[in-house]
């Protein structure tokens, strides 16, 4: 690896003093309001900074403020929940902010204050993972870990690793992403000590099933994930659970790439020129048929509605290949609000009348007899077995999609639970083309697209 100038690099991506002393003045003032809050209710609790601001590996511009309230381990579960949304609301009325409630282990509050997005979140003051109650609790203990053992210049070496993940697409543990999240990333700068160590052992070393065990507490085996990080504060938690063999490669491959020829252009986002046009005339190229059904995304949270349509898109192109059609790629999107589009790009989208059906091999007398019976007219000999062609039941892809979205043939698909009423009341069915003509589109949607048409596009530069 040739030597990149990761001093003007992280320049660009830390936070400036002015915003760290921005971020530091609230999150302390938030500490205190919420302290106040609860000794004015008369509630037993301490507020806790926690997360990427808590242990100097934020990005730049990307500070969401993550706040436990700790309350001691003898509070029942309902009350927790009780003053948590509270104390929470109250505090952000008392900042001014707007809030918005959330749902993780158990219900929270999110602040919007200043500019900043903050997380208040009720968890049971342990001090071990034997006492765990629900999963936000390890949060304090995984804090503790990373401000005693990550060095200062090891923050850096932190950010280098989340902004270049975030660049190639592998960054964040949401089911959107299904990639590294922040605490992750913290590990595996404490097992390897600095960014370029870290892609120098996924590129070179890293395989299926690789291990990291910083306690070296040897329950990776318990394990059956792509990648294993036993986590340092709970032997029986692999940190990287979230993460899916699809963004586990692509991260190895992009550390490839980079370990090859380092380059500034990993710590970007990539910016294209895109519009509709450019995208017509991509599909049209690819002389394939592409499909898109939309609907209005469910009122669940988004952690909840991504495997859902993911899910609901699989049971789809298993469904439309059973029966003979064959399908090139399928992707889904979602705006979390108006807009849910599944695509189905296809290789056959259109078949014969006739489909052959095998019947019977000839020995077997009795199953041939009645084969015959069932089709007198047409069954022909292949080798030693019966074939027959009888008339399929879709011939047209369009149709049988239509008759799947509308319940006509829906018990065979399986549809995320919050989905099926939702689809089947309201969907459209739309060719690319027809969508990319109305000019009516969203950057989302088609940023999506473009993703869609060019799936290497973020890990190589
Ligand atoms: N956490 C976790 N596993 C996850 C997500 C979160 O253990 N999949 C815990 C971690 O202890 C993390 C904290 O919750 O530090 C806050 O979560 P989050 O804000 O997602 O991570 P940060 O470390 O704050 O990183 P970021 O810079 O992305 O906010
Ligand atoms: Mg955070």
């Amino acid at each position: 690896m040739s030597e990149l100038d990761y001093d003007t690099i992280l320049k660009g991506i830390k936070p400036s003093k002015q915003e760290h002393e921005e971020v530091m003045k609230l999150s302390g003032d938030l500490v205190n309001v919420i302290n106040d809050t609860a000794s004015e209710l008369g509630v037993e609790v301490e507020a806790a900074l926690v997360g990427s601001v808590s242990k100097g590996t934020w990005l730049s511009g990307n500070a969401d403020i993550d706040i436990l309230m700790k309350f001691p381990l003898d509070t029942s579960t309902k009350l927790l929940k009780k003053y948590g949304l509270e104390i929470g609301h109250e505090t952000i009325k008392k900042m001014e902010g707007a809030a918005e409630e959330r749902y993780a282990s158990h219900p929270y509050v999110t602040g919007y204050i200043n500019d900043y997005y903050i997380d208040f979140v009720p968890c049971y003051d342990i001090k071990s993972y034997k006492e765990l109650k629900s999963a936000v609790d390890r949060t304090l203990l995984h804090t503790k870990y990373i401000q005693a053992n990550l060095t200062p210049k090891q923050e850096d070496e932190v950010v280098l690793l989340k902004k270049f993940m975030e660049s190639v697409g592998t960054y964040g543990s949401e089911f959107k992403v299904g990639g590294f999240s922040g605490y992750l990333c913290e590990l595996m700068i404490l097992e390897y000590g600095s960014f370029k160590e870290t892609i120098q052992n996924a590129a070179l070393n890293w395989k299926y099933g690789h291990t990291i065990d910083l306690m070296n507490y040897q329950t990776g085996g318990n394990f059956k994930d792509p990648l294993v990080a036993v986590d340092p504060v709970d032997p029986n938690r692999n940190v990287a659970a979230a993460l899916t063999l699809q963004k586990m490669s692509e991260f190895v491959v992009a550390a490839v790439n980079f370990h090859q020829e380092p380059n500034e252009s990993y710590f970007k986002q990539k910016t294209h020129e895109m519009d509709e046009e450019i995208l017509k005339e991509l599909f049209n190229n690819r002389k394939t048929k592409t499909v898109l059904i939309t609907f209005k995304p469910p009122n669940i949270p988004a952690d909840a509605v991504y495997p859902q349509i993911k899910k609901t898109e699989h049971s789809i192109v298993r469904m439309v290949e059973s029966e003979g059609f064959e399908v090139f790629g399928s992707a889904s999107w979602t705006d979390e609000i108006n807009e849910a589009v599944m695509l189905i790009e296809f290789e056959v989208w259109e078949l014969p009348v006739l489909k052959k059906h095998l019947g019977p091999k000839i020995w077997i007398r009795e199953h041939q007899k009645r084969f015959l019976d069932k089709y007198p007219d047409n069954a022909w000999i292949e080798e030693d077995r019966w074939v027959v062609g009888v008339p399929r039941e879709y011939t047209q892809v369009l149709t049988l999609l239509s008759d799947l979205m509308s319940g006509k043939k829906s018990g065979y698909l399986q549809f995320g639970k919050h989905l099926k009423n939702r689809i089947m009341a309201d969907h459209q069915i739309l060719d690319v083309k027809n969508i990319l003509d109305s000019q009516s589109n969203t950057s989302g949607f088609i940023k999506f697209l473009y993703e869609y048409l060019h799936p290497g596009d973020k890990i190589f530069r």
